[in-house]
């Protein structure tokens, strides 16, 4: 895993932007899996800012997010569909019909999350998985306990997230107890995996997953096995961990040409070669 320490969310956010659109430019038709919370927003917006100031071309794109409630239809204030609408989707040239997003009001969630895994095989599989991590550990709505090796399917909450994710929705309305989320395998098989996580409320979970063992206790630990695991943080979520100073370091010494090759269009292959 390369773990990059940033000052601040607004470096590691324009980073994890530049990360992307690296990859977008290299292979316009890439498919990308979305992560919705408050910790994508920023980048959604500079993605927006480079589709509009810099032309960064979104029409040839499929993307495949994470998870959706069980029960909120796509026009749900609350759900991940409207979030995706508001923070990203419609304020760029993708084409509608390679958007997937789960189906929250699905009568039948098994085929469902059977033809999402088989939508996201048909699309040629996720380059890159946009992921943020729970207070938990966990990745999508990947709880802890659930299989490392899980696909698509439906989840319990625990009732931690639904408290912390209370503040999505009006006061007097409950956070559904049922998702559908991608799985911890179906996760693992994205070409590239870029977590992002800012803030002193992280550092527990960013120490776990990144030094701590590999355990379905935290799900997000996973990614210690990907051969391509990308982790962004700030100092505050960075606070945890026991060797952040060998991590900046080899940051700070990255020979200058991995620097250089991060900004150019092929950034993402030339760097899975080069920093394993
Ligand atoms: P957050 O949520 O980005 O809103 O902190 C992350 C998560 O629960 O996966």
């Amino acid at each position: 895993m390369e773990i990059i320490i940033q000052p601040d969310l607004h470096s590691g956010t324009e980073l994890g932007a530049r990360i992307m659109e690296a990859l977008i430019r290299t292979k316009p038709n890439a498919v990308l899996g979305l992560a919705t919370g408050s910790t994508p927003v920023a980048l959604y917006c500079e993605l927006i800012r480079m589709h509009r100031e810099e032309g960064l071309d979104f029409s040839q794109l499929t993307t495949f997010n994470l998870d959706e409630y069980v029960g909120l239809s796509a026009k749900h204030p609350a759900s991940y569909h409207r979030f995706m609408q508001e923070n990203l989707l419609s304020h760029v040239n993708i084409r509608h019909d390679r958007i997937h997003i789960p189906d929250g009001m699905t009568e039948d969630i098994p085929t469902f999350c059977r033809d999402y895994e088989a939508a996201i095989v048909k699309a040629g599989g996720i380059d890159l998985q946009l992921l943020g991590i729970g207070h938990d550990g966990h990745i999508g709505f990947n709880e802890p306990s659930s299989s490392l090796g899980s696909r698509t399917r439906i989840k319990t909450l625990t009732e931690n997230t639904v408290a912390a994710n209370q503040r999505f929705f009006s006061s007097e309305e409950k956070v559904p107890l049922h998702v559908i989320t991608m799985g911890v395998g179906t996760i693992m098989e994205a070409r590239t995996c870029l977590l992002l996580a800012f803030g002193k409320g992280k550092a527990e979970a960013v120490a776990a997953m990144a030094e701590g063992p590999i355990t379905a206790m935290c799900p997000a630990s996973i990614l210690q096995m990907h051969p391509h695991a990308i982790l962004i943080v700030d100092e505050a979520a960075a606070s945890q961990l026991k060797r952040a100073d060998y991590y900046r370091h080899v940051y700070a010494n990255k020979p200058p040409f991995q620097h250089r090759e991060m900004q150019k269009p092929n950034f993402i292959a030339s760097h899975s070669e080069l920093t394993q």
